[in-house]
């Protein structure tokens, strides 16, 4: 498929067909695609959970606005951005540091420094632990959607939803932020898709503040 199709043909997509599954290795596929998602040295601060029990995601519903798609959809992401990502200590930090320093692109001496850094950056305050999380999870979650769409499914993504109740439904830790849920499946070919929505030109993004 052409990027330009992807990029166009995505849709949010409201109406599943739930007479067609999602084959786990086209899910596999899809995630891994996505996992190619850049992040701030290469931290990765995302996980999902995947839900795919009818009862699973009718409890996730109760707490997303009661969105028919939630449970409709054959699978259901929640979308985690981890702000505890960046601290030392944490397994995936320790794994990209090994990982850097295996490549060449760090020595053992600079690990002070690449601490000291991360907590500089991402550390200081709760918003910009939040704002690490979010921002690399957003690049991520948008990959999910383009590999997706790429693959020939369909997504949803959702920020109506009550996060501490679906913190507290699925046990999630609390250093996990939810920016988004997913609903990934097929369009229902007996539904019309709603026309594609208006986007911002050129000159409505470019700014200055000069
Ligand atoms: C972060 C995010 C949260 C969203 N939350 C919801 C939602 O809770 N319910 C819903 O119906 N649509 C939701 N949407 C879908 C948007 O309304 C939709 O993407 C937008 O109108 C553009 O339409 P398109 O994706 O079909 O191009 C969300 C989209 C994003 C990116």
């Amino acid at each position: 498929m052409e990027f330009k199709d992807v990029i166009y043909g995505r849709r949010a997509v409201n109406f599943f067909d739930p007479n067609k599954d999602v084959p786990e290795d086209l899910l596999r596929q899809m995630i891994e695609t996505a996992g190619q998602a850049p992040s701030g040295f290469n931290l990765q601060p995302w996980s999902l959970m995947v839900l795919r029990d009818k009862a699973d995601k009718m409890r996730l519903q109760q707490h997303a606005w009661k969105q028919p798609k939630v449970s409709e959809a054959p699978v259901t992401l929640i979308v985690l951005a981890d702000t505890d990502g960046w601290k030392p200590g944490h397994q995936f930090v320790e794994k990209n540091f090994s990982e850097l320093v295996k490549g060449g692109m760090m020595k053992e001496e600079q690990r002070d420094w690449f601490d000291g850094v991360c907590q500089s950056l991402y550390g200081t305050s709760e918003a910009r632990r939040v704002a690490y999380a979010c921002k690399n999870t957003g690049f991520f979650a948008m990959a999910l959607m383009l590999a997706a769409k790429s693959l020939g499914l369909d997504t949803h993504p959702m920020d109506g939803f009550d996060i501490e109740r679906v913190h507290q439904e699925f046990n999630i830790p609390e250093n996990y932020w939810i920016p988004l849920l997913m609903a990934v499946g097929y369009f229902r070919s007996d539904k019309t898709l709603l026309p594609p929505k208006w986007r911002k030109s050129y000159d409505e993004i470019v700014v200055s503040f000069e």
